[in-house]
């Protein structure tokens, strides 16, 4: 049997409309925001994440899905949406549009990690991208852009994570403090820190394998060695954050896996012991060099992404559960010929009312029909028989409360909008405790 790749899921069932549900809450609130959608394609040329995620980067070092198309260029399935977004904004010139240009997607990026939970090899972001401001307000928008997208699928303790990288003059200095720093100690640390001294030595300070030794602990502090500017900016994101309301921890520590970079970074943390070292579910920060890294003009961004694969674990651990419709309104089952023709032509027409029906496809038995309504959690069934429709009536079964109706065909649409809007009424309000023989209690009926 052939089976899926390593670290690769496939989505379909009641996880599918998880996803999707995502996907509408994220759409929505990006539409208040006034972000537009952008697709960019899945792989790019290579060359775009060596010079705009960084060369020196876990990313691009050992994560990339790389490839030489029939045509002998190397190309790189995304690992991130941030520098293809960024190509995209150069190669169509939105820089002559209206400014900033405010952009989100969502799509499907690959990076080779060992999977675990939360972490996929085939990994979906939904991120936003703003180039062109460096106001600090749009910082301050970005992080209540992404909270406000976490509040409305109903995570209530999302901790915001900030820190700031300052400007190139600030990172410099900052950067040759840590050399100093670490420099006596190196030869405790791991083989892939003793490369990142001389390379890029923030990677130090976000290192998985050495977060517990001590001499990391007590490194030096980015915020310590902004400039003026830098330190005024910073101030400004915090003091639009406290307007906009929104509760965060300034952490030295955060220093982000990407090499663009500068000023402001931010995470997004929730408190999920399933999820281990993953339980950060989203991050972003400011990125002011990477468009003119890319060869476009000198245009400040900024931007989040977040993963759906590791928020959707994230929200059963924390018993979140999207309001995804489960089962179908009504199933038709016939027997003879006749039958199925009115079970057609019905089909089509609840259908076309807004109603979620389904049918007879195989011409089993009744026996079987039953099951397969079982099987698909029908609301509503109705055994068509062709007599009764001929007198223009119809029998339709509640497959909870076993209430059998006859009603006219004229009234069917009537009959099914108030039935099941008074279904939907009592599966949310009762409190029998399963008692009623009306309402839906999962935990009661060992569904759970
Ligand atoms: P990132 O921190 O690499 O940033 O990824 C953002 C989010 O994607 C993570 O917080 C996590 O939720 C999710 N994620 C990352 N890797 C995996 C994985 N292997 N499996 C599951 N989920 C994963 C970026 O990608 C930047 N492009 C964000 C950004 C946008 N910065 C500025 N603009």
């Amino acid at each position: 049997m052939i089976t899926k790749p390593k670290g690769c899921r496939d989505i379909y069932g009641n996880d599918a409309k998880k996803w999707k549900y995502i996907e509408e809450i994220v759409d929505s609130v990006m539409e208040k925001y006034n972000y537009g959608y952008i697709r960019t394609p899945i792989f790019e040329s290579s060359e775009l994440f060596h010079r705009g995620v960084g060369a020196t980067s876990d990313i691009v070092t050992k994560e990339t899905y790389d490839f030489t198309d029939r045509g002998e260029r190397k190309m790189t399935l995304r690992p991130e949406g941030t520098a293809g977004v960024v190509r995209s904004f150069i190669e169509n010139k939105m820089y002559g549009d209206a400014n900033p240009v405010k952009l989100y997607y969502h799509g499907t990026m690959y990076r080779y990690e060992r999977p675990q939970a939360g972490r996929e090899r085939e990994l979906t972001q939904f991120g936003a991208e703003v180039l062109g401001s460096s106001d600090p307000l749009i910082d301050a928008e970005m992080i209540s852009l992404a909270l406000t997208i976490y509040q409305m699928l109903g995570f209530e303790k999302v901790k915001v994570k900030l820190n700031s990288l300052g400007d190139k003059e600030s990172r410099e200095n900052y950067r040759e403090e840590l050399i100093k720093y670490f420099s006596p100690h190196i030869n405790d640390f791991c083989e892939d820190c003793k490369n990142r001294l001389a390379k890029n030595p923030l990677r130090i300070l976000d290192c998985k394998v050495d977060s517990e030794n001590e001499i990391l602990k007590n490194a030096p502090k980015t915020i310590d060695y902004l400039n003026k500017e830098s330190k005024e900016r910073f101030d400004k994101v915090l003091e639009y954050l406290d307007i906009l309301q929104v509760e965060y921890e300034v952490d030295p520590r955060i220093v982000r896996g990407l090499d663009y970079y500068s000023h402001t970074v931010f995470e997004f943390e929730v408190d999920v012991k399933e999820l281990g070292g993953q339980n950060v579910i989203g991050g972003g920060g400011r990125y002011d060099a990477l468009c003119e890294q890319l060869d476009g003009p000198n245009t400040p961004g900024i931007g989040f992404a977040s993963g759906i694969d590791r928020l959707l674990f994230a929200m059963e651990c924390m018993d979140i559960k999207p309001p995804i419709r489960e089962g179908i309104d009504l199933f038709f089952l016939y027997v003879s010929e006749e039958e199925k023709k009115y079970a057609l032509y019905l089909t089509q027409e609840l259908r076309l009312n807004g109603f979620v029906v389904d049918t007879e496809y195989t011409s089993r038995s009744l026996k079987a029909q039953f099951k397969q309504s079982e099987r698909l959690n029908a609301k509503m069934i109705a055994v068509l028989n062709s007599e009764q429709l001929d007198n223009g009536d119809i029998t339709v079964k509640n497959t909870k409360t076993k209430e059998e109706e006859i009603i006219s065909l004229d009234a069917l649409i009537y009959y099914l909008d108030e039935k099941l809007v008074e279904e939907e009424e009592l599966e949310q309000d009762c409190s029998c405790g399963g008692s009623c023989g009306h309402c839906h209690h999962p935990e009661e009926e060992g569904e759970a």
